[in-house]
């Protein structure tokens, strides 16, 4: 019989060491974007369904089918966010900021939340590292995000990532495009599902988001979004394309990138990673000018991007660094007390050791048992095998006013003066990683 209580379809619970690997990505986020003066926003996870209706777009397979809506005891419509970039356009409105000094810089963390159908890398909760920027209309917003995007992955480790990239214009140049497109595909359609038709009448730039062979077959010589551009956008385009190359941001063309969400306008982009099995992106992002006042607020021009934290963990070629390990281990219960006292002491001469205590009390042979087993998955645990010690406290020790240090990969023994084991395990614990 399985477990009485499972996580829902999709979900997934994350424990160490996996979960320091999420800590660690999240703490090379704030160092990056705060060195590029982004400041942090938290918002809801829960916001009115409305918002997403207004600015992902009614048509989207997000909206119609994927968003986890429901009434609350008032009967209001809420949703679980898709996205986060809805929620951050109605703060920073609700707030006031829009009409505060420009530009403004934001970055966000947090769990989003779609109905799809779960596979690797694909969840139905899921985290997102996002970025937005308000109140640069120029190519050097693009350049700006592109470059902080990328001096980010670069300290996870990632080297050859390339940037898609495409324009989708105004939104009269896309009127113009979907026309296009509609008369395209209208005489192919017979063979696309109910949905798919749906979608040329409705929102026919949305077919780039089908994985049907029928409709990608279609879209093969379709019309591209870079014919249908006003020159405004073209020499935007033209700028974003030279910032980047100035800025050694390898990026390739990608006529068909019209990304998922109805709020683009002008740029957008994509970063997919070979490392991950499916074809799925890591990241995307561009440019939403006509959002802030679409929600309410003034005219706004605003770029960014989310990063899926989920898959870009499963292709980061960084782990979390090793730590050192050590074990205080009293003899009996008795010791306890003493044990907690001197493993706080210990704490504050290695900050950046795990220092645990025996909490079961259960004697130094059962207790060394629990260092060796601890030692043995050192690589599992992320811990360091050339720096960890268990620590003995005993009655003979506790006489002597000494303890007893025991080195776990080499099983060398020392006794060392009880006020003197801090200092002594700092010093060790520096050789051994030098
Ligand atoms: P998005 O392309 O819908 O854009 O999502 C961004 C990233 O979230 C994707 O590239 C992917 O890595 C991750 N992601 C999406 N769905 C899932 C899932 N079911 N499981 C795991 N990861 C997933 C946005 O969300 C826009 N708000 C980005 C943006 C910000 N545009 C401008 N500013």
């Amino acid at each position: 019989m399985g477990p009485r209580y499972q996580a829902v379809k999709g979900t997934r619970d994350v424990f160490p060491p996996e979960s320091e690997r999420f800590a660690q990505a999240e703490t090379i986020a704030r160092e990056v974007f705060s060195s590029h003066g982004y400041g942090e926003v938290r918002t809801p996870c829960l916001e009115p369904t409305e918002l997403f209706a207004r600015s992902v777009g009614e048509t989207t397979d997000i909206v119609h089918k994927e968003m986890y809506t429901f009434a609350d005891r008032k009967g209001r419509s809420l949703t679980l966010r898709p996205e986060n970039t809805a929620g951050v356009v109605r703060a920073v409105v609700e707030a006031g900021l829009a009409t505060g000094p420009m530009p403004l810089r934001l970055w966000y963390e947090g769990p989003q939340f779609r109905y799809e159908r779960p596979q690797a890398g694909r969840y139905r909760e899921f985290r997102q590292i996002g970025v937005e920027l308000f109140g640069v209309a120029s190519a050097s917003g693009e350049a700006e995000v592109l470059r902080m995007l990328f001096a980010f992955l670069h300290a996870l480790g990632f080297r050859s990532l390339s940037v898609s990239l495409n324009s989708v214009g105004t939104s009269q140049s896309r009127a113009a495009f979907g026309e296009a497109l509609r008369g395209h595909l209208e005489p192919k359609a017979s063979a696309f599902s109910e949905d798919d038709r749906r979608k040329i009448e409705q929102n026919p730039l949305r077919l780039f988001d089908s994985k049907d062979p029928a409709v990608r077959a279609a879209l093969e010589g379709s019309p591209r979004t870079l014919d249908f551009l006003d020159d405004a956008s073209r020499r935007h385009h033209e700028e974003v394309r030279r910032l980047l190359g100035e800025a050694g941001i390898p990026f390739k063309d990608d006529p068909s990138l019209v990304r998922g969400l109805d709020y683009y306008t002008r740029t957008v982009f994509e970063v997919v990673s070979a490392d991950l099995g499916a074809q799925d992106a890591v990241l995307g992002g561009g440019r939403y000018d006509n959002l802030v006042e679409a929600l309410g607020g003034p005219s706004l021009p605003a770029i960014g991007f989310a990063i899926g934290e989920d898959r870009l963990l499963e292709a980061a070629p960084f782990s979390a660094a090793a730590r050192a390990f050590v074990l205080v281990i009293p003899q009996d219960a008795e010791h306890l007390d003493d044990a907690l006292r001197l493993a706080a002491e210990i704490r504050q001469s290695v900050p950046d050791a795990s220092v645990e205590v025996d909490l079961l009390a259960r004697g130094f042979k059962k207790g060394m048992a629990r260092a060796n087993a601890l030692f043995e998955a050192a690589p599992v645990q992320r811990l360091d095998p050339g720096r960890m010690f268990a620590v003995l406290l005993g009655a003979q020790e506790r006489q002597q006013g000494t303890v007893t240090a025991k080195k776990l990969d080499t099983a060398e023994q020392t006794m060392v003066r009880r006020n003197e084991i801090g200092h002594w395990l700092a010093t060790r614990l520096a050789e051994a990683r030098a």
